[in-house]
């Protein structure tokens, strides 16, 4: 049998055979359909992406149905248990797992790319003093293209490649420095002979000149969870990314642009806004009432749903096992009990199961930031530092494909026809 789909468009009664290639059929092939020599030729309306693939992709692989993740062919499970964030970030950025001395080079570059410029300090600042974390990385992350304004040169592979390493390199910085400055604290410099995550917690928490070492079990599973968030194949703030890089922005403004999408609520927002959900609900005997609010359709249940997963989140269960070595060190969590409870009876409710909404990633995230003593506005941060690796290769993979374009969707014009213009006393 040809791989081929034939439609036929009962305005006209002509036949057309369409390609079938990977599952997929391109729109634009839907473009000689036609009903006559001004007809623009058919669309397909796809709104929020919800069944249109807008790029090949070899970095990420998702199963939603199964609760398959993989980077680059490997199993999220293998990389959380024997990984680190920076080898996941080489893998995400190069395609292949590094050997010995690629790895030492590109963590000691990493290491000494840490420091951000002083007038980044300064601009930082400049913040209101309870300005949000997010507001500021956002912000931050955007004003770094002044500083580097050699980053425009998208095209040259090398110059990306520094505008990643310093990205990569710079994320944790900025972030520990929004948190320093809505907690009124002096920001803390980079300590490069730190690992990635024990260096980012020490600009976090180390106070006056006292010599501080982050809790090793603390550390990794900050590690952990930055490898779960490290990609997502096209997610919102991914396809924001690709999106914006596509008309040759330098990539600090497209990572902003990312980040920005990320911020809110239903993506990477979503973390806090669990843990405001569960202070909300602030004791077990009233799940029940909550769930029959979310049931009745007047609240969401956050941490909850997936576009792609329909099974379960396979992120969401490492997380849990992560959850439990924290807690040991830091002392459970007092919302566990009531996200434990959440969980166990929207698992058991048919509003849940028939629409497969099971816990997603940030159902345990911000419970492990919260008893770490991370404040929940930083949670958004905590998502965007690792991601930012999954952005930039997406970011890279995208100027390299020469498939793609500038972005630009097509509409579907609703708007009213043509009318003459009414001078301001004629109008109603
Ligand atoms: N609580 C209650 N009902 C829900 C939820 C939820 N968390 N999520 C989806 N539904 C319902 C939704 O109302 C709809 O019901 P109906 O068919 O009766 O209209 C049905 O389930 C399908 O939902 P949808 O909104 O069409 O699904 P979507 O794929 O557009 O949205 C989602 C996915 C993640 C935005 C959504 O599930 C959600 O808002 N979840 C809560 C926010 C959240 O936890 N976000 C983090 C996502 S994971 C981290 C990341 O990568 O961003």
């Amino acid at each position: 049998m040809p791989d081929t789909l034939t439609i036929q468009d009962n305005r006209t009664g002509k036949t057309y055979e369409i390609p079938i290639v990977d599952g997929t059929i391109r729109s634009t092939d839907l473009k000689q359909i036609k009903t006559g020599a001004d007809d623009f030729g058919l669309m397909a309306y796809d709104p929020a992406f919800l069944n249109t693939a807008s790029t090949r992709s070899a970095i990420t692989d998702i199963d939603g149905d199964k609760g398959i993740l993989r980077y680059r062919g490997y199993p999220i499970e293998q990389l959380a248990e024997h990984s680190t964030y920076l080898e996941v970030a080489y893998l995400l950025l190069h395609g292949d797992l590094p050997n010995e001395s690629q790895l030492q080079e590109w963590e000691t570059s990493i290491s000494q790319h840490t420091v951000v410029h002083e007038n980044v300090k300064q601009l930082m600042e400049g913040f209101r003093y309870d300005a949000h974390p997010m507001g500021m990385f956002i912000s931050t992350v955007a004003a770094m293209s002044t500083f580097y304004p050699d980053a425009k040169n998208v095209r040259d592979p090398e110059c990306r490649m520094k505008q990643i390493h310093r990205l990569i390199a710079k994320a944790p910085t900025i972030a520990a420095f929004s948190y320093r400055h809505c907690q009124g604290r002096p920001y803390n410099y980079p300590h490069n002979r730190l690992g990635y995550t024990a260096n980012f917690l020490a600009m976090m928490f180390k106070m006056t000149d006292n010599p501080y070492e982050p809790h090793q079990v603390l550390a990794r599973a900050l590690d952990i969870l930055f490898i779960l968030h490290a990609d997502h194949e096209q997610n919102c703030s991914t396809n924001a990314m690709r999106a914006i890089g596509s008309s040759e922005a330098d990539p600090y403004s497209a990572l902003a642009g990312a980040a920005a999408a990320l911020y809110g609520p239903l993506h990477g927002g979503a973390n806090e806004a669990v843990l405001n959900m569960l202070q909300e609900i602030g004791h077990v005997k009233n799940v029940p009432g909550f769930i029959e609010e979310v049931k009745a359709g007047k609240r969401k249940l956050m941490g909850f749903g997936h576009r792609i997963y329909k099974n379960y989140d396979p992120r969401a269960k490492i997380i849990k096992r992560t959850a439990d070595e924290v807690f040991a060190v830091t002392g459970r969590n007092p919302l566990l009990d009531i996200a434990i409870e959440l969980e166990k009876i929207a698992l058991n409710e048919e509003y849940f199961v028939k629409r497969k909404l099971y816990p997603n990633v940030d159902f345990y995230s911000g419970l492990i930031y919260e008893a770490m003593g991370l404040p929940m506005s930083i949670f958004p941060v905590l998502f965007a530092i690792p991601r930012a690796a999954g952005w930039l290769a997406q970011w890279s993979e995208m100027l390299q494909d020469s498939e793609q374009k500038i972005a630009r969707p097509r509409q579907i014009y609703t708007g009213s026809d043509v009318r003459d213009y009414v001078p301001l006393g004629k109008r109603k």
